[in-house]
């Protein structure tokens, strides 16, 4: 997908690059972004929210991959910006992110994350609980400010990949339950509250979901309670935010809808459960994350060893794995993969990618056909580019990839790689030991 192919030399190449050339230029293991495919998932998004009618906001949840250069190209592309973290939140500063777009999440933010969003001027916040409603009070009382907050409630909907579940009540950490009343109970606090300017709810079912009847029930729950809230309350929503979680392809079998019927269908459940509830209807958020920049990534290893067992298994171990790319030892998530510098190369055998980490959990990929690749093969895994580099580790002190953007036949380095000095960076040997060195 994107603007990849295969060229004549058999190498795979993106964004007009020639693996092969970004291995000689960069090293491995290497994160290469297509560009263009980033940009054609924000301006679908973008537009489909437009052909909506409805007003709107679509924030790139930078969790996915909170880097300058991605937190740059979201603002080129007119998006928001969801921050979870002070750490995302000064990643988006120091790229010159437009603070009044930026949108403040978490379910255990500090006083000094709060005082540093405050004092950027943010967006909004998106309170999680009352512990946290009290303390942006309190903060924003003392510094004579008033803040924009969205509450984020749980409509009982849960989504899993390839399923949701409706409960009766939602087992969750995050945001004040509907179905109990604390919700309710929250909007009633906030509206009470001087310094803080309710502008709506905020809820998000779950990540990496392909049907759409998990967003619609979520609307229908959202809008009763908005309506509720309007009757006892006469509070109204100006904004509601449906988070993310629209799903993309790992593997075959992976079948995505496409972005704008995803948002055609969540667009019209706002349209049908929100009529009448208000004179209008509120403004549409979004905050997809994984959608935005998954498909985009690849990551680039070079092969190296090789265990055969006969009759059992061949592993293929790559200088890279858990550490850039920890999602299938934590999730069991399933990838695809080529051997790049021969893509035309018949798939002749079956083998595991193993990873270089000092533990058997340490597996990229379990059975892959591909070509017999040998040491110093290069081995190209797709759909890379959400939650690996923003989820990777030091783990055995491996250093951190470096990252491309790709585009035209042209290279940038957007992240450098990691070098010896950063791996020691933050270690301090007190006087005490150092002292009995022999
Ligand atoms: N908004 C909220 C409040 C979220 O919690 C999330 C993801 C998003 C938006 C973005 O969701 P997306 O469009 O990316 O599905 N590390 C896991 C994914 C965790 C998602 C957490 N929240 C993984 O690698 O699959």
């Amino acid at each position: 997908h994107g603007t990849s192919r295969i060229n004549d030399a058999g190498h795979l190449e993106i964004g007009g690059c020639d693996v092969t050339d970004l291995k000689a230029e960069y090293g491995t293991p290497l994160y290469i972004m297509d560009e263009q495919l980033v940009r054609r998932r924000c301006r679908e998004y973008m537009e489909a929210y437009k052909a909506s009618g409805l007003g709107f906001q679509v924030a790139y949840a930078s969790k996915a991959l909170s880097i300058m250069a991605m937190v740059r190209l979201a603002d080129e592309e007119g998006m928001s910006l969801d921050v979870v973290s002070d750490g995302e939140l000064y990643t988006a500063l120091q790229a010159g992110f437009p603070a009044e777009r930026i949108h403040f999440h978490g379910n255990n933010k500090t006083s000094e994350e709060i005082e540093m969003a405050i004092d950027a001027k943010i967006g909004c916040f998106v309170a999680d609980n009352l512990v946290e409603l009290n303390l942006l009070q309190a903060i924003a009382a003392r510094k004579e400010v008033t803040v924009n907050v969205l509450l984020r409630v749980t409509p009982g909907v849960e989504a899993h990949t390839h399923e949701y579940t409706a409960t009766g009540q939602t087992d969750s950490k995050f945001g004040f339950d509907i179905g109990n009343g604390a919700a309710y109970e929250a909007v009633k606090v906030t509206n009470d509250k001087t310094n803080l300017n309710l502008l709506g709810v905020h809820s998000h079912i779950g990540s990496q979901i392909f049907e759409t009847e998990g967003f619609q029930l979520a609307v229908e729950r959202v809008a009763d309670f908005a309506r509720t809230v309007k009757e006892g309350l006469d509070v109204e929503f100006k904004v509601v935010n449906l988070g993310g979680g629209f799903g993309i392809r790992y593997v075959e079998g992976d079948t995505p809808l496409q972005v704008s019927d995803y948002v055609k269908a969540i667009t019209d459940a706002v349209k049908t459960y929100f009529t009448g509830i208000y004179s209008s209807l509120p403004e549409i958020w979004a905050e997809p994350g994984r959608s935005i920049v998954a498909e985009a990534g690849t990551t680039l290893y070079t092969v190296g060893t090789e265990k055969d067992i006969p009759g059992v298994r061949k592993y293929l171990a790559v200088d890279g794995g858990m550490t850039d790319n920890p999602r299938p030892a934590l999730y069991q998530s399933k990838y695809e993969a080529m051997l790049a510098n021969r893509a035309n190369d018949p798939a002749t055998e079956k083998v595991s990618i193993a990873g270089k980490c000092c533990e058997s959990g340490d597996m990229l990929i379990w059975d892959v056909e591909l070509p017999k690749a040998e040491s110093g093969d290069l081995l190209a895994v797709a759909s890379t580019g959400a939650y690996n580099y923003s989820m990777a580790s030091n783990y055995n002190r491996i250093r951190r990839p470096a990252m491309v953007f790709v585009q035209n036949g042209q290279s940038d380095l957007v992240v450098r790689r990691e070098s010896y000095q950063d791996i020691i960076v933050n270690d301090v040997v007190p006087e005490r030991i150092a002292k009995q060195a022999v």
